[in-house]
């Protein structure tokens, strides 16, 4: 068994929560009265109309369920404007530049002021409630008014990471329909510009709803504005544009945003999450599960263009009062310690990243760390992707000196928030578990066939009920979520993981059980990256499955049968991952392209991938093989192994 770390006692007595007996009280309350939990823990935030009930089944057979569903509120408000009152100094952004040369404070009166204005310029371009607005921007302050820009008149944001490619961008602006699009002109990265316009005035080509694009100047290029164009600077400096405008009053059940990712479609799923739950769920997991403080300083190093970046370096921590650290490059530019220099210098307490850009960094070994004080640093977070001992202790130890709980949440873009994650001040840590469920949260551990896995016995987990922060629908197809997500084990969500629970109750993720691959964290759908492939005119068929890598964590394995008469080479291969990186986007290149003859198949011709995920794993067990028609293939397969 390996060891428990016990929570520190110092910490503990400043936590929320400060034991696990105490936890536990607050749990089974959660879950034996939910109605009477939620409401007040509602009070935690200010609602235009209070809620006088909390869940409820609208249609239990199609799974539509509201929270809060007589409650009124504003999202912007509540991150902003009620925060004046208590501290309008205070910080709410430290921003600092890719290459750590440029420090930005925007304090809560300071973006109140900007959020209010940008409203009004969204306004002023005919965006009213209801309407989408796709963000496509780095990591800079805008961003972040600009989804609160869009909560607070009751548009429906949907942020497009900014590092997809043009059909991946055409596809996403297209489905959601939006008005208006913001974007700059381009970004920074590893100390290099990138050109964003070409790329979104090809996505945008033939498409039939935007209606205005505002561009920020981030790295000056001399563009020359068409019609409908507008830059941001300004658009916000006009005379015009008023510093007051009010919130406008939302639905607890109102859409707030849309947030696409993949998974085993081909076609992005969006992800529709509303106003009052998902606001609740993701301020109460902020407050919990990192012990937050308004003292603390939150540094979180994900990108807003996935839903870490929205749930935690947005909603959480802005509804909580914090001041969040948002940097807008990556670890390893300019050099391979400027996260250490940000911690040091900004004396920050809460840090919260990927085991990926652990593994990354730990090559580096421990002396760049020697060289910065960490001492302010009290929690550290992982999230994303199963953290392994080795980066775990590394993390622990180098990192958190020994001193700070890693508090390893596990969660899902459609969860919201946190699902299970451990309470810093309660709970013993064990490397490699997410520890407990949050309140609320009924987590079990099934067999294919419904009947309760044993204790440490790997299966299905699920989840019995709907929490607050969970997703509503899948944007414009709901029979999508039924069929994804309440299929398998009909009235439980399936969350597509495979996990463990221990004696203690504590929970250990595995990883997937579909077809989703976790690439540095990242999420990339296997049926994606095949369709990207076949879209080349050299390829045939293609099957993508999941490989161990050592800072990736996983990374993908293509297996591709080519066309009649073409031949393979170095070249080729070059240009298939190529391929891929501008049909979705660089994060979704195969690390390894294997040509085969054959693919392992069932008679109704349905590949059978996880006889190659076997393969790539380096492992034998294909599970049952009786509906494979082609066992040759195995063999074929593995001599050319790369
Ligand atoms: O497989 C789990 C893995 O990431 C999936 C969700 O991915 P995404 O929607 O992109 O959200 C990422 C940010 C929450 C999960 O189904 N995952 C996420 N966090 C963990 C994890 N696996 C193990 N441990 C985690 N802490």
């Amino acid at each position: 068994m390996s060891k428990e770390y016990p929570p520190d006692k110092n910490f503990s007595e400043k936590a929320y929560v400060k034991s696990v007996e105490e936890y536990y009280e607050i749990y089974k309350r959660s879950i034996e009265d939910p109605n009477t939990f939620w409401l007040e823990k509602a009070k935690d935030l200010d609602w235009i109309k209070f809620p006088t009930k909390s869940f409820n089944w609208i249609n239990k057979d199609r799974k539509v369920f509201s929270w809060f569903e007589d409650g009124t509120i504003n999202a912007c408000y509540n991150c902003v404007d009620r925060h004046l009152k208590e501290d309008s100094e205070k910080t709410a952004l430290t921003w600092i530049s890719h290459d750590l040369k440029e420090t930005k404070k925007i304090n809560y009166k300071q973006l109140h002021e900007l959020v209010s204005k940008f409203s009004n310029v969204l306004k002023s371009k005919g965006v009213k409630k209801g309407d989408r607005v796709s963000i496509y921007l780095p990591m800079i302050p805008e961003l972040i008014i600009a989804v609160l820009s869009c909560a607070r008149i009751g548009a429906v944001h949907s942020v497009i990471f900014a590092g997809y490619s043009v059909p991946t961008i055409k596809d996403r602006i297209d489905f959601a329909e939006s008005k208006l699009l913001i974007t700059s002109d381009g970004s920074y990265r590893n100390g290099k510009v990138i050109n964003f316009i070409e790329d979104i005035n090809l996505a945008l080509e033939g498409n039939p709803t935007i209606e205005s694009k505002i561009i920020i100047r981030r790295v000056n290029l001399d563009l020359q504005l068409k019609e409908n164009e507008y830059f941001w600077d300004q658009e916000i400096n006009s005379e015009n544009i008023s510093k007051d405008c009010d919130c406008e009053t939302m639905k607890a059940e109102d859409p707030l945003f849309i947030l696409f990712n993949s998974g085993t479609v081909e076609k992005p799923k969006g992800t529709l999450h509303t106003t009052g739950g998902y606001l609740l769920y993701v301020n109460q997991t902020f407050k919990y599960n990192f012990d937050y403080h308004k003292s603390d300083v939150y540094f979180c190093t994900a990108d807003i263009g996935w839903i870490t970046g929205h749930s935690y370096m947005i909603y959480g921590p802005l509804s909580n009062l914090a001041n969040v650290i948002m940097f807008e490059g990556i670890p390893t530019y300019p050099d391979n310690e400027s996260y250490w220099k940000i911690i040091q210098d900004h004396k920050v307490n809460i840090f919260y990243t990927a085991p990926t850009v652990v593994r990354s960094l730990m090559r580096f070994g421990k002396e760049p760390l020697k060289k910065y004080n960490l001492e302010s640093l009290k929690l550290l977070g992982s999230v994303g992707e199963p953290i392994n001992p080795e980066a775990w202790f590394w993390y622990y130890e180098n990192v958190g000196n020994g001193k700070c709980p890693i508090v390893d949440t596990w969660w899902q873009t459609e969860s919201g928030g946190f699902l299970i994650a451990p309470f810093p001040g309660a709970f013993n840590l064990k490397p490699g578990f997410a520890t407990k469920p949050f309140f609320g949260i009924e987590a079990e551990i099934l067999r294919d066939d419904f009947s309760k896995a044993e204790i440490d016995e790997p299966a299905n987990i699920v989840i019995k009920k709907p929490w607050p922060g969970m997703m509503r629908t899948i944007y414009k197809d709901h029979q999508l979520f039924l069929d994804i997500y309440w299929s398998k084990f009909k009235d439980y969500y399936f969350c597509g993981d495979r996990a463990k629970v221990d004696k203690d109750g504590d929970y250990f993720i595995i990883g997937r059980l579909d077809d989703v691959i976790k690439v540095s964290g990242h999420r990339i759908g296997a049926s994606e990256v095949e369709s990207a492939l076949v879209s080349n005119k050299n390829v045939g068929e293609a099957a993508v499955v999941p490989f161990l890598h050592k800072i990736k964590g996983q990374a993908m394995y293509a297996f591709i049968i080519l066309r009649e008469g073409i031949v393979i080479s170095d070249n080729l291969v070059e240009e298939l991952r190529e391929h891929v990186s501008k049909e979705i986007g660089p994060i979704a290149k195969p690390d390894k392209i294997q040509v085969v003859k054959a693919l392992p198949k069932t008679s109704s011709g349905k590949i059978i991938r996880r006889i190659l995920r076997a393969i790539a794993y380096d492992s034998e067990d294909y599970g049952d093989l009786s509906t494979l028609v082609n066992p040759e293939t195995i063999e074929q397969i593995k001599l050319k192994k790369l």
